[in-house]
């Protein structure tokens, strides 16, 4: 069984209540939320009240990816949002290792984001400490692009590392996943797919996070 965490970037924000109850009835682990600051990506999402409403409604934990300069500002503010997770960008943080130990010092789980272009190399010395590691496979700021080809094989590189160092870290893919890439991710060690398109289009988003969850 797959780990799936819904992006609820491509869910219906005027029906955002009937989409999260979708999620709580089906297989999904977690709700991915995405946030996005119109500086370190080209685009703007949504902020804290937005992810508070999310977080009264949801049954499952919320996995909050920052798309944004300087996340270790927010480090409580996200806590007190409601998220159990806390994803970084590692090309935002100028003093990583401090921003990992200060989410989990408020209580989350640590996880570290990297770029299509960002190597697994830059991990090296602080993979120990993560809780995930989460791979972009398409350049962060829009839904529904086309998934980057390498990101398997950097998947398998990623699995080598943690494997090498017993890091307990979990890897999960974010960008252009679903049922054919998915397979080929899980297949090459990712623990933990998000999807957004491909759930949210889907004439049955439930049976779709239930396909990806078998994979
Ligand atoms: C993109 C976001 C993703 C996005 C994925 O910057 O981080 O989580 O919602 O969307 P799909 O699954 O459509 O590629
Ligand atoms: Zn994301």
């Amino acid at each position: 069984m797959t780990q799936i965490s819904p992006s609820l970037l491509s869910a219906d924000f005027g029906n955002l209540d009937r989409d999260v109850d979708m999620v709580n009835d089906s297989a999904a682990a977690m709700f991915h939320i995405d946030v996005m600051d119109g500086r370190f990506v080209p685009n703007i999402s949504f902020g804290f009240p937005v992810i508070e409403a999310i977080a009264r409604r949801a049954r499952k934990p919320l996995d909050v990816h920052l798309m944004i300069v300087e996340p270790d500002r927010w480090i409580n503010q996200v806590r007190d949002s409601g998220a159990s997770i806390m994803n970084v960008h590692i090309e935002a943080c100028t003093h990583l290792h401090r921003t990992v130990q200060a989410i989990k010092a408020a209580g989350m789980k640590a996880a570290v984001t990297l770029n299509p272009a960002t190597p697994i190399l830059t991990l090296e010395e602080i993979i120990g400490e993560l809780d995930m590691v989460l791979l972009m496979s398409v350049n962060p700021g829009f839904g529904g692009q086309k998934f980057i080809e390498s990101t398997i094989d950097k998947t398998r590189r990623l699995r080598e590392l943690i494997n090498a160092t017993g890091s307990h870290a979990k890897i999960e893919i974010d960008g252009g996943v679903n049922v054919e890439t998915g397979r080929r991710l899980v297949d090459a060690g990712a623990d933990i797919l998000v999807a957004g398109s491909s759930v949210f289009r889907a004439p049955d988003p439930r049976a779709e996070i239930a396909a990806l969850a078998s994979l």
